[in-house]
């Protein structure tokens, strides 16, 4: 039987979390040394879709699937939107290497490479803009107001400059950088840090929304740095800024500035949290003689692991 397979990326906000829901840009771009991944076989049996994630411990029929279940959801969509009503004779199996709920968009890699694989399967052809169309409902399950950015550098696989309801800008990348990514080890569910935020915001509008635009500001600013390559250090102190912004929203952790602290007195440029806070991963800007020493630094410190990546310039 022939087998078919799809991967997606995961991905790190570099600017702008938290505001972007509230209509700030903000910045993201894929992370492709870790891979959701998707193996999609037909059976011939006529018992339905049988569906395997080893790493959460589950098997089972897409028929018996709860209403919450992300992955009976997104498949679902999908079929529905091939217009394949017949019922699907496979087993779909799941495998990730990024880590879960953390803040590197493990959901979204993986509902974009379940469309792919099926996509295949039927030998039709997807954009990027509907599969981030699809895999935005499956994001609403994570949190009620999700603002898309996931979905959309996942979906696209490009560094995105994203504002909520606006059409996509691709993010132009001038000169590489080097981002080490440090995990705190500790699972961060998107809707509870989401949720603080916003009954933050509704107690104190005024205070929330200048927090809200200083995110913003440092985003435009980091944004045409990138585009032109200019410099890292100066890239790094917006990093800085970003993350002093967000531990006055209150989403930061003592994990968490451990690991920025460390990582900065290991000489990294710059350091802040990535995606909801409150646990999940950090990240440091570093020059490429930098990275191991920052690795190592945010080891030391107590990350469970850590992930060298580099942004190619585009
Ligand atoms: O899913 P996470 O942990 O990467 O967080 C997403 C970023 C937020 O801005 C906090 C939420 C959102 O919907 O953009």
């Amino acid at each position: 039987m022939k087998d078919y397979r799809a991967t997606a990326p995961g991905k790190v906000i570099l600017f702008g979390e938290h505001a972007v829901v509230y209509h700030q840009p903000a910045i993201a771009v894929p992370v492709t040394t870790v891979q959701a991944k998707v193996d999609l076989q037909a059976t011939g049996e006529n018992s339905g879709l049988r569906i395997i994630a080893p790493d959460l411990g589950r098997d089972y029929r897409l028929a018996e699937a709860e209403a919450d279940d992300a992955l009976a959801l997104i498949i679902r969509l999908t079929l529905a939107r091939f217009q394949q009503v017949e019922s699907l004779q496979a087993t779909l199996i799941v495998t990730s290497t990024i880590p879960l709920g953390r803040g590197l968009g493990s959901g979204a890699a993986i509902s974009t490479a379940v469309v792919r694989a099926l996509a295949q399967f039927y030998g039709q052809q997807i954009t990027p803009a509907a599969i981030s169309d699809l895999v935005y409902e499956v994001e609403k399950l994570y949190h009620g107001t999700p603002s898309g950015i996931d979905n959309t550098v996942i979906a696209y696989e490009q560094p995105v400059y994203f504002i909520r309801q606006q059409p996509i800008e691709r993010l132009p990348v001038g000169r590489a950088f080097i981002l080490v990514v440090g995990d705190t080890g500790q699972v961060s569910p998107t809707h509870k840090a989401v949720g603080h935020v916003r009954r933050q915001w509704q107690a104190d509008p005024q205070r929330f929304e200048s927090l809200f635009a200083e995110a913003g500001r440092i985003a435009a600013t980091a944004r045409t740095i990138i585009e032109q390559g200019g410099p890292g250090a100066t890239l790094g102190a917006l990093m800085n800024d970003n993350q002093a912004v967000l531990a006055a929203m209150g989403v930061s952790s003592p994990e968490l500035d451990r690991l920025i602290e460390a990582a900065r007195q290991a000489g990294a440029w710059g350091a802040k949290l990535s995606g909801a806070g409150w646990g999940g991963n950090m990240i440091a800007l570093v020059e490429p003689e930098a990275a191991a020493a920052v690795s190592d630094a945010l080891l030391k410190a107590g990350a469970t692991g850590c992930i060298i990546t580099e942004v190619a310039p585009s």
